[in-house]
């Protein structure tokens, strides 16, 4: 071989040994690079952990409200609004009109929107299911404000309102004290089918005396206007036989009064226990028509709020949250008047 061959076979085996070394190497050159973007992952790792906290003013909560039908629900709106106004929530509002197709139609608009939270006063207990679900799927909590449903408790994230039963049984035990010897009464309940008038009819059949008979019970769907014919039936229907009406809200009873007025029966003929605690509850209870309020609260924009807030932030909510509440008498209602906020 010549010097000039064998100089060149020298030169093709460094180069070839030169290449072998430098792929041999280079894993281990990435390992180094690995070992620097681990610490850069554990690093990063807090702020993965951390989650955002959200303000009231990330917040947009929606309240398909299930009508107007009632002073308790002006100012059960008026709270929600009010207290969005003052948090900075942002609030998408509807009016249901007391239809509960109108009220999933809201839902479902809500959800379509991606709202953050979904508070729903149900109109009614039973049908919400479907739309309860479509809520959940879409990652979207719903807390149920007021009224109950019936549907299974895993479909939403709480509840928060009154305790209608205890209602009730606070209302009977207002109607026993009034009618000690017992005596016939009528009922007046609120829409067919809703927590508010089927918690208040159980609560009030529960506690009733048994020497007290109830002759007849209709709705009055909550309103004024309704409950006037249904009382001007009752009174001519048993003229002469009733002690007392049990009426399931106060402006179904303001209704009810100008029935009893009408057929010129004087305040404290019929004795008369109401639910809500308006204002128009106290001042028919200063004029001598209702003997015994039963408290319904309806400023309930805080605590919905608050809720919101937390479920928002991914924190634990008590999953029913019971209104405080209390019974008025006429003895106070001059006094309290001018206290009462709704
Ligand atoms: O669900 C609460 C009830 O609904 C109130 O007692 C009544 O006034 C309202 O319409």
């Amino acid at each position: 071989m010549s010097r000039f061959k064998s100089l060149v076979l020298l030169m093709v085996i460094a180069s070839l040994a030169l290449a072998a070394c430098s792929t041999a190497a280079a894993p281990e050159a990435a390992a180094p690079a690995a070992e620097e973007a681990a610490p850069a992952e554990e690093a990063a790792a807090p702020a993965a952990e951390e989650a955002p906290v959200y303000t009231y003013a990330d917040m947009t909560l929606c309240y398909p409200q299930l009508g107007a039908e009632s002073d308790w629900r002006t100012a059960n709106t008026a709270s929600i609004k009010q207290t969005a106004e003052e948090l900075g929530v942002t609030l998408i509002f509807s009016d249901a009109q007391q239809k509960q197709e109108n009220q999933i139609s809201a839902v479902r608009a809500c959800i379509e929107q991606g709202v953050d939270v979904i508070a729903l006063p149900p109109v009614v207990e039973d049908g919400w299911d479907a739309v309860l679900t479509e809520a959940q799927d879409a990652g979207i909590p719903v807390i149920i404000v007021d009224r109950s449903v019936s549907a299974d408790s895993s479909l939403y994230a709480a509840h928060i309102g009154s305790d209608m039963f205890l209602e009730g049984q606070r209302a009977a035990e207002e109607m026993n004290k009034l009618l000690p010897d017992g005596g016939n009464i009528l009922e007046l309940s609120g829409t067919v089918g809703s927590g508010a008038a089927t918690g208040r009819a159980e609560g009030f059949r529960d506690a009733l005396n048994d020497n007290i008979t109830i002759l007849d019970s209709q709705t009055g769907n909550f309103t004024r206007a309704e409950a006037i014919p249904v009382m001007e039936a009752f009174l001519k229907k048993y003229a002469g036989q009733v002690d007392g009406v049990f009426i399931h809200n106060d402006d179904m009873a303001i209704g009810a009064i100008e029935a009893i007025k009408a057929a010129g029966i004087e305040p404290g003929d019929l004795k008369i226990v109401s639910v809500d605690g308006t204002r128009g509850g106290f001042q028919a209870m200063i004029d001598g028509w209702i003997q015994a309020d039963v408290e319904c609260n309806p400023l309930l924009g805080p605590q919905v709020m608050e809720m919101g807030l937390k479920l928002m932030n991914g924190e634990a909510v008590d999953p029913e949250t019971l209104t405080n509440e209390t019974v008025y008498y006429p003895e106070e209602a001059e006094e309290l008047l001018p206290t009462r906020q709704y």
